[in-house]
């Protein structure tokens, strides 16, 4: 493996993500000399100075989401994540536009899948946008464009597969966005309470959009051990999130 690459350290209890580095990296199962990842490939393993095995795997980008990035406002997780996938079926060369950057998660995963095509992604605060760009850098993904703009001063895209909004007060965006999305088009807002899905849908309902629905998804963890139930500890509330289709 070649200086700087990133690589997945897996064992049954642990996993952590590394940097081919001439340098230590103290876990609580030992010392790994990461500087002798450069004699390995992905598949091969290495061991701490205890003698813990570590199986060498190529990162996804969760694991880079998860791992390596850093946060800076509230992102959206893989599991809403996965309902807006799902359900507005976006295409490998859809056209995202994303309002409100943060710190990228979003605009990360979704450009992830869009293997021809890209997101345009908006971001208001300078520092927030330094930080996402450097996140985006480190995901390897050349398909997204951050604009240091802010979207309720218009979107400048046109003909939108998908649309996400995640940012204070909404409104302004929806009404802009509008023309911006193609017929057939999908938004989505990510809304942390309800009294945000309450002026959101009555937004959406003036306008011509089709397939209105709000959903919360909610995923429990269940522990299978010497017993099995559902962990007693996990997240809890995220978001809502509201999707509606432009009609004409
Ligand atoms: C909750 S964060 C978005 C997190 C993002 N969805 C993610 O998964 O990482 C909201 C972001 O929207 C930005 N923002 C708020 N109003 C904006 C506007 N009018 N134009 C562009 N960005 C805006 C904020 O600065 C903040 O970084």
């Amino acid at each position: 493996m070649k200086e700087k690459m990133l690589a997945l350290l897996l064992s049954k209890d642990e996993s952590y993500l590394v940097e081919v580095l001439n340098k230590n990296f103290n876990i609580k199962s030992g010392i790994v000399k990461l500087g002798g990842l450069k004699k390995k490939k992905y598949g091969d393993k290495i061991k701490t100075h205890l003698g813990k095995e570590f199986a060498i795997v190529k990162p996804n980008i969760k694991d880079i989401l998860e791992k390596k990035i850093k946060r800076t406002a509230q992102v959206i997780l893989p599991k809403d994540v996965a309902l807006i996938l799902a359900y507005t079926g976006i295409r490998p060369d859809s056209l995202v536009v994303d309002c409100g950057t943060g710190s990228g998660y979003l605009a990360i995963f979704l450009a992830n899948y869009l293997t021809k095509g890209k997101v345009i992604t908006y971001e208001s605060d300078r520092n927030f946008a330094r930080i996402a760009k450097e996140n985006i850098k480190i995901s390897g993904l050349k398909n997204i464009k951050l604009k240091h703009m802010d979207v309720a001063k218009g979107i400048a895209e046109k003909n939108i597969d998908l649309l996400t909004v995640d940012i204070q007060n909404p409104a302004k965006i929806i009404k802009n966005a509008y023309s911006s999305l193609k017929a057939g088009g999908y938004l989505v807002v990510y809304s942390p309470t309800v009294e945000e899905v309450i002026a959101v849908n009555k937004f959406i309902k003036r306008k011509s959009f089709s397939e209105i629905k709000t959903v919360e998804n909610i995923v429990r963890e269940w522990q299978v051990e010497r017993t099995t139930r559902p962990k007693t500890m996990g997240l809890m509330h995220t978001g809502f999130l509201t999707f509606a289709r432009k009609m004409e």
